[in-house]
Formats: structure tokens, sequence, C-alpha cells
């Protein structure tokens, strides 16, 4: 059986770069495959937070899930904390990861910078939880950006680790789904950086409930060279920002990046910008408008969340107990 498992952070708003290289594809999948989106809160839990953001923005990516077009009658959509199964998995996929594995993660490296000896546990066993969270439901693929792949690489590598230690062959290997034009959106201000929620500028990005005249004013502003845009993709090679405004251009318009360079090769940036502007808002203007209409009733919200949680917490119970079976922990 094939099943989706993925989930975003509620960390901050979501960007272009979240719509684009995830959210934009679940959309798409869930017609496909039977579905599990997530709204991984104990995830976020792994940088400083406030108490009562965090809650508005539990409910703030649901909306976004639900305004961008996931069914939440069709597909199973909950927070990751109702469901008591991805903390206990955790610890016991924990047992089963070498430091070495963890040692490797890139993405730890850069959010715990120079400080390494005050970075938490929690944001060093991070991807232990990510693990668990796809294991704990045998999901089978995992639609995500680029910048998971190590994660998701982790997690094959710890649910072999756990198949050959107790002789089964209980857990699949997620494979992960990095698609279309879009895997990685880079920074509006630098187009060699990640467009992140993390970058203190927020001319960085854009925000999915950012208004028509803050996108116009922050793709205006975005960094760009002097050249005009070429004809072809190879010659975009050396020009990172040019490269980034014509992925971002392609993946709206759901075209690829030499159809746009036929149709705009030669264009100054300024009419570029111009017509990026008017993709952007038409396309992303819908998704803030219902998103913002869905947040004014908090209780639908919860109502869903409630719902997807108890759906999950049923694959998941079921899941947990094999597992504890298997481990070796008595159930009485
Ligand atoms: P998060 O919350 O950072 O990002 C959510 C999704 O958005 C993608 N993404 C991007 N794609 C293209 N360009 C970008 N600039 C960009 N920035 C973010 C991410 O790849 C991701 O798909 N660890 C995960 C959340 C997670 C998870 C999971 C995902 C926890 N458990 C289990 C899949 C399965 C994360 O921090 O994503």
């Amino acid at each position: 059986m094939n099943r989706i498992f993925s989930g975003m952070q509620p960390t901050r708003q979501l960007h272009l770069g979240n719509y684009l290289g995830a959210l934009k594809n679940w959309v798409a999948l869930q017609n496909e495959y039977e579905c599990i989106f997530c709204v991984v809160d104990l995830h976020a839990l792994t940088i400083e937070h406030k108490p009562e953001v965090l809650r508005e923005n539990i409910r703030e990516v649901t909306a976004a899930y639900v305004a961008a077009g996931i069914d939440p009658e069709k597909n199973i959509l909950f927070n990751q904390s109702t469901v008591t199964g991805h903390a206990e998995l955790n610890w016991i996929l924990a047992c089963h990861t070498p430091l070495g594995w963890l040692n490797r993660m890139t993405q730890f490296k850069e959010k715990a910078g120079k400080h390494r000896e005050n970075a938490v546990l929690g944001l060093y066993s991070y991807p232990t939880l990510m693990a668990a969270d796809i294991l704990l439901y045998k999901a089978t693929h995992v639609p995500v950006g680029e910048d998971q792949k190590q994660h998701l690489e982790l997690a094959r590598d710890i649910a072999g680790a756990f198949n050959r230690y107790y002789g089964v062959e209980f857990f699949p290997q997620p494979e992960p789904q990095i698609m279309g034009e879009a895997t990685r959106i880079m920074s509006l201000r630098d187009g060699t950086k990640k467009m992140s929620k993390s970058d203190e500028s927020d001319y960085s990005r854009i925000n999915l409930t950012d208004d028509a005249d803050t996108i116009a004013l922050k793709v205006r502003k975005a960094k760009t060279d002097p050249e005009p845009l070429p004809e072809t993709v190879e010659d975009l090679e050396k020009r990172p920002e040019a490269d980034n405004l014509v992925t971002i251009y392609a993946a709206l318009t759901d075209s690829s990046r030499a159809q746009v360079l036929a149709q705009h090769a030669g264009s100054q940036f300024s009419a570029f910008k111009g017509a990026l502007v008017d993709v952007a808002v038409s396309k992303l203007s819908p998704i803030s408008a219902e998103m913002n209409r869905l947040l004014s009733d908090k209780a639908e919200i919860d109502r869903i969340l409630k719902k997807g949680s108890d759906r999950a917490n049923e694959i998941a119970a079921k899941n947990m107990d094999a597992i504890k079976d298997i481990v070796g922990l008595l159930r009485p």
C-alpha cells in the first residue's frame, strides 16, 4: 500500500518556498495516495518560541494547508503532539541511531551555528523525531523540498537498522518525492541562500499571508544582476538570482524554466519582475484570502485537527502496539 506522510513546522509564517517546494505538490498528490499531512508542532519546540504564538501558528499552518487545496475530509490533517506515538517511537528509534549518523546532519550544524555547546538536545535529535513521524504510519512516500533530503536518507537508514536488529521487515523504506521546478527556492536577497522562515530579513521571502502591495514591493526589491534574461537554462547557471526568479515564475505557472525563457528572453528585470508580481499575486491572493476566512473561525480549525488526530491515532496506536511487541516491551 502507498501512503504519504509529510509535515511543516509551525514556526513563523509559511513562505513561497514551503508552498512551491511542498504544499503545492501535496495538493496534486492527494488524488493519487492515501495522505497524512501533519503540523509538526513538537519540532517547533526545538527553537525559541512563545506558547501563545505557537498555538496560533499551529492554526495558521492548518489554515494554509486547507486554503492551498488540501481536503481535510479526504486526507488526515492533524497536529503531531496530539498523537503520542510520535514521541514514543522517537525514543525507540533514538536507541537505534548511532551518534555518527546524527553528526553528519548539515541542518543541525547550520542551525546550531557557532554556539554548539548551548544548542538543545531536541535540535540535535530532531531528525529521529522526523523519522518517527514517517515510520509511525509506515509511510512509503514523503513529498518534501530538497533541504529535507538528508533527513529522509537518515529515516531510511534508521528503518533499515531497526528491521535488521530485530530480524523483521516491519518498516518500509520511505521514498522522498522531490518534485517539480521549485525544489529549492532561494532568498530574494541572496540567490545562494535558501528562502527560509528564520532569515532575519522579511524581504528575503514572500509569505503566504503577504498582501498584493507587499508582494510587489518584495519582488521589486529582489536582488538581480544587470543583464537581461538569457535564452537558455544553461545561461542561468552562474546567475543565481535570475535563476531563482525564473524558477519561481515557472513553478507558479506550472511551466518549465525553458518555457519561461522562451517567453521572456531578452527582457530587462524591470519588466520581468512586473510579470512575476502579476502571477504571484494571482496565485497567492486567493490562498491568503481563504486562510484569513478560515482563521476567523478557530473552532472550525480545531475541529478539523481533532478529527484528523483521531484518525491518525487509530493507525498510530495499532503500529505502536506492533512495534512494542517487536522490541520486547510488555503490554500487560
Ligand atoms: P519545514 O517546516 O522547514 O518546511 C516545510 C516544507 O517546505 C520545504 N521547504 C522548501 N522547499 C523549497 N524551497 C525552500 N526554500 C524551502 N523551504 C522549505 C521543506 O523541504 C519541507 O518539505 N523537518 C521538516 C518538517 C518535518 C517533516 C516530517 C517533513 C517534520 N517531520 C516528516 C516530512 C516528513 C521541516 O522542517 O520542514
